[in-house]
């Protein structure tokens, strides 16, 4: 009956009926999430702070106390809501910041090296890229994308859609406080479809629909070698205006504001804000393409002498064609998460691998109006932004220290044979790698989707649970004072305590998306700022020193991102069955990390669990032999 109502959701997810199959993300029970949020922090800060913390969170959550003021608030708002958290969220993690997007925030997924014969092979790849997208945005439009189920924990329950509306219809504006997040949704069919295309940092429009009908790939790689040949004309060439977008967020809207007080760049802009997505055509980097290289390339183009500047990070997608052979995408997080992405790009790959090319004779190529390159002026302000957007891109290059690493000893299914859940198990190796490195464990964050729930896009992992502490204590005690079975414990305990909050998350009874809520009703009451939420705990415990997730994929290709502190590591994996990958990234300006370092441990670590577990199951085999010989009539006779 369940799958039966589901299927409605295939159909636009604005209709009231889809949103009756699928539950509004849930408030938890006020009490449940600061007994949680006080079990979360308690080791992870000093006693006497710990006890401060614990007597303001009491105070908060006494009855007739703040907490059930605000709390009662809550649910009204949930009430009123599609959902409730949506809003707080996105502001809270993405608009509000002021970072710049690459590095800081905008995930990219990497795609295998390409190799192309020559330049005009690599255009005929960008122009498959393009049918294929152009094939995806059709399925969507026509909201025949069947819809998602969950898998891993929980599997089976049908998951919001949402986000996949998102992805071509997006634009992520800067503002001077607080970026916006437009989107287009039930596009008119009026609205101009076209993609804009960046090469040698100019930045051009291909219709991609002409006289009704699409372009088919033969008349987009002629459009495309068109705008090479305009790109390559050096006289024409505009000043390199897509660095601004890679500036922190207030930077570029203030860029932003001078350039508007132009006619040419207000169309200019407008063009861009409403394509459909930006396919980046990028010079060769002239660096070694290992998966690293790839990895940096495509999260910051390798700066202002490399492809910096051959981006518009605004938009939600861009596609990376590298004439060497370097591809992927780079998305703007705000309008979706990872998994949707994925999905994206790989049906785009399986697009250009799987399906023989679909060439069209020549005398079936139209006579097309050539793309047009987008016209800027600039005066010696905004000539002052792009050099100061330039210099801050390049910091940003020389700071990011990036490791790919791809663990080759075992994968999903070695751990799913212990019984234990391969996201858990991922997770605590995790933590042990960084108290290896660190002698502590820190604040973390691992994302949990909450797409069961109307809108629901994702909560957070608390994922160094005392558990996990009291297990990496085990393993790296110098005086081996802890018995393989002692640890085998602590490591089933952890593994446990990581599972049982992934479903609670999961189920939408995390505490971070709560604590949050209640601290914007308090805004919205024009309340005093909860003591709460002053706390120094409470402070710390909101700085993702770690900040993890799980992107798997089922094409050979990965997402990567960078810390989202500057003492931090991102941490993106991708279990396989037989392999693991991980994207460890940190900054260089921070003495205390090292992304080689981490995966030096992590490595060491995902080994000695393993020689544990290997251990304990042959033990475990020994002492069921043992028995079964003890039940046995003695042969011998003895
Ligand atoms: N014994 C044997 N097998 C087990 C097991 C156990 N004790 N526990 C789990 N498994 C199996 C599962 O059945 C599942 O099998 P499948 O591969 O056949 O589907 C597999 O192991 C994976 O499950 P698990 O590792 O527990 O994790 P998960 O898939 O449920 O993932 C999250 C957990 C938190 C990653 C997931 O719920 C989630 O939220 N994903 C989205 C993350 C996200 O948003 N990322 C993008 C951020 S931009």
């Amino acid at each position: 009956y369940i799958r039966q109502k589901s299927i409605c959701i295939i159909h636009p997810y604005q209709t009231t009926e889809s949103h009756e199959v699928l539950p509004k993300v849930p408030v938890p029970p006020l009490k449940q999430t600061l007994d949680t949020y006080l079990k979360c922090v308690q080791h992870l800060v000093k006693e006497e702070q710990f006890k401060k913390t614990k007597a303001i969170v009491e105070k908060f959550g006494a009855p007739g106390g703040v907490g059930e003021v605000l709390q009662k608030k809550l649910l009204e708002r949930r009430d009123k809501t599609t959902n409730w958290v949506y809003d707080y969220w996105l502001e809270d993690m993405y608009l509000n910041n002021r970072l710049a997007l690459p590095v800081n925030s905008s995930p990219v997924m990497v795609f295998p090296k390409q190799t192309f014969r020559d330049h005009k092979d690599a255009l005929r790849f960008a122009a498959r890229l393009i049918r294929g997208v152009l094939e995806y945005k059709a399925l969507i439009d026509a909201r025949a994308l069947p819809v998602d189920f969950a898998r891993g924990q929980l599997a089976g329950t049908p998951l919001c859609m949402e986000q996949y509306y998102r992805l071509f219809t997006s634009y992520r504006y800067p503002g001077l406080k607080t970026d916006v997040l437009k989107v287009q949704m039930n596009a008119a069919s009026s609205v101009p479809e076209h993609i804009i295309v960046a090469c040698k940092n100019q930045f051009f429009v291909l219709d991609v629909v002409v006289n009704s009908k699409q372009l088919n790939e033969t008349e987009i790689l002629s459009q495309l070698e068109k705008i090479t040949k305009m790109a390559e004309n050096a006289e024409e060439r505009l000043p390199p205006v897509g660095i601004l977008t890679s500036d922190g967020r207030t930077e570029w809207a203030q860029a932003r504001d001078a350039l508007i007080k132009d006619q040419t760049n207000r169309d200019s802009l407008a063009l861009i804000e409403s394509c459909m997505c930006v396919v980046c055509l990028d010079e060769p980097s002239g660096l070694e393409p290992r998966d690293t290289t790839r990895a940096l390339l495509m999260l910051h183009g390798g700066g202002r002498e490399k492809n910096g500047a051959n981006r518009w990070y605004d938009k939600s997608m861009q596609f990376v064609v590298g004439m060497d052979g370097v591809c992927g995408v780079v998305c703007d997080h705000s309008p979706f998460e990872g998994i949707v992405l994925v999905q994206c790009s790989e049906y785009v790959m399986k697009y250009i691998t799987g399906s023989p090319s679909k060439m069209a004779r020549a005398s079936s190529i139209r006579e097309l109006p050539p793309p047009r390159r987008l016209l800027w002026k600039f005066n010696p302000h905004i000539q002052g932004h792009l050099a100061a957007a330039g210099d801050r891109l390049q910091r940003l290059v020389n700071n990011l220290d990036m490791d790919v690493f791809k663990f080759k000893v075992y994968g999903k299914e070695f751990i799913k044979k212990q019984k234990m859940s391969p996201d858990a198990f991922i997770q605590v190796a995790l933590q042990l790698a960084f108290f290896k490195c660190s002698g502590r464990l820190v604040s973390t964050y691992e994302s949990a989707s909450i797409r069961r729930f109307q809108e629901g896009r994702v909560d957070n992992i608390r994922s160094a649970t005392p558990e996990a502490l009291a297990f990496v204590k085990s393993m790296t005690d110098e005086r081996a004072t802890f018995t393989d079975s002692e640890k085998m414990k602590r490591l089933r305990d952890a593994i446990n305590a990581q599972t049982n909050y992934t479903i609670a998350a999961i189920t939408g009874m995390a505490i971070d998306n709560h604590l949050l809520g209640l601290l914007r009703i308090a805004k919205e009451l024009n309340m005093e700022k909860p003591e709460i939420f002053c706390d120094e705990t409470y402070l710390a415990s909101n700085q993702f020193i770690l900040s993890t997730s799980q992107v798997p994929t089922t094409v050979e290709m990965f997402c990567c991102y960078g810390p989202v502190v500057p003492n931090g590591y991102g941490a993106c994996y991708n279990p396989q069955s037989d392999h693991i990958i991980f994207c460890v990234s940190s900054f260089w300006e921070n003495t205390g990390t090292s992304s080689a370092v981490f995966v030096k441990v992590l490595n060491e670590g995902l080994l000695e669990i393993r020689d544990l577990c290997n251990r304990g199951s042959a033990a475990a085999t020994k002492l069921a032999d043992c028995s079964q010989g003890a039940g046995q009539p003695h042969k011998s006779g003895k």
